[in-house]
């Protein structure tokens, strides 16, 4: 037996005791030692899964970090450390909260020399998806020396991790958060050189602003990312991966006619394994192992439920791993 969160249709989640009969058929077992509390994961644990929980009943979870039991596949081997994320993993398919995963082989990485796995999962998702959001910044041009970056929900997982990555490789980042008083020191200390308000995002604004950003990472969406478009300067690039203010992007075609930005998206659930091994190498060579742990909360599978109430909120700082063992 071994113990599981699970989803399920018109009943608030339960962790529950099962057996090795309730995991789907799959190419790799494996025993879980970390997940994480991500936003989605969040919506997964809110009434009738939150519009991401496809199937149910359903494990949530789209991170899991752990080490292979038993493998179909020859690539991995049993006792192999492997990482996990997306890949419709706490969506379609069962995920990480729970302390066994049966999964498809596709999208697992080994994990990195030098990693520990408790900052693999700390990383997680939300690092990820910075990492290959950086990526995509550096794949339209954007360096070091064209400007100040912007990095909105600056104070989420998404965005801590963001802001230590451009700050690592030598960017000036600008975070804008709505804990611009409480968490100014804490976004400092992960590189930002300027901490601004989001209200200065929030509001509908005009479609051409005073030009302002190199480039930037949003994972907020709506009329922040229309006031970020219409602030970016001439040839700068803004990465879309994120809604926490909302779906909507009430923007014109000015910013795109006029500046010639580029607009472009970070898709973490659906990236090929190519790019998963990049910038999961990048991410161990260049994540300060001490920042992140500065950044990260631990928690037990019990503990997980109430913080995903929590994330939503946005009252969350940084990243959650979760202990499935605890
Ligand atoms: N594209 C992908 O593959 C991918 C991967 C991971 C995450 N995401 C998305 O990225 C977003 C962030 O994920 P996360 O895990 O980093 O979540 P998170 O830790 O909750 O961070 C989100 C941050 O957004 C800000 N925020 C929250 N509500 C807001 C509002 N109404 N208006 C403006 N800002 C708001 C808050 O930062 P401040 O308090 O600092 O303002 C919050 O900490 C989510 O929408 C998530 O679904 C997408």
């Amino acid at each position: 037996m071994f113990r599981a969160l699970v989803v399920d249709r018109d009943t608030p989640p339960t962790l529950r005791d099962v057996d090795d009969d309730f995991l789907p058929k799959a190419d790799v077992t494996i025993a879980i030692e970390y997940s994480s509390v991500n936003f989605k994961d969040g919506l997964a644990l809110s009434q009738n899964g939150g519009g991401v929980v496809r199937t149910f009943p359903l494990v949530p979870g789209i991170d899991l970090v752990g080490t292979v039991e038993h493998s179909a596949d020859p690539v991995f081997a049993v006792g192999e450390r492997v990482i996990l994320n997306g890949d419709g993993i706490g969506e379609k398919y069962f995920g990480g909260l729970a302390e066994r995963a049966r999964v498809r082989s596709d999208a697992l990485v080994a994990l990195p020399d030098g990693l520990t796995a408790e900052r693999a999962a700390a990383i997680g998702t939300a690092g990820f998806t910075a990492m290959i959001a950086v990526l995509a910044l550096e794949r339209n041009g954007v360096v070091p020396g064209s400007g100040e970056i912007l990095v909105t929900g600056a104070a989420g997982g998404v965005g801590s991790i963001a802001i230590a990555l451009l700050a690592g490789r030598g960017y000036t980042v600008v975070a804008s958060s709505g804990r611009a008083e409480t968490e100014g020191a804490y976004l400092r200390g992960l590189g930002a050189t300027t901490v601004i308000d989001r209200s200065e995002f929030s509001e509908a604004g005009k479609p051409l602003q005073k030009q302002r950003w190199a480039g930037a990472i949003d994972s907020v969406g709506s009329s922040t990312l229309a006031n970020v478009l219409a602030q970016t300067s001439y040839g700068g690039t803004v990465v879309a991966c994120g809604l926490a203010q909302g779906a909507d992007l009430p923007t014109t075609v000015m910013p795109f006619i006029l500046r010639s930005v580029t607009l472009t998206g970070a898709n973490s659930v659906e990236a090929p394994a190519a790019l998963r091994k990049q910038a999961w190498a990048a991410l161990a060579n260049e994540l300060d192992g001490e920042l992140l742990d500065s950044m990260t909360t631990t928690i037990g599978l019990s503990d997980v439920i109430a913080t995903g109430a929590q994330i939503l909120a946005g009252s969350i700082r940084g990243r959650t791993v979760v202990d499935v063992r605890c």
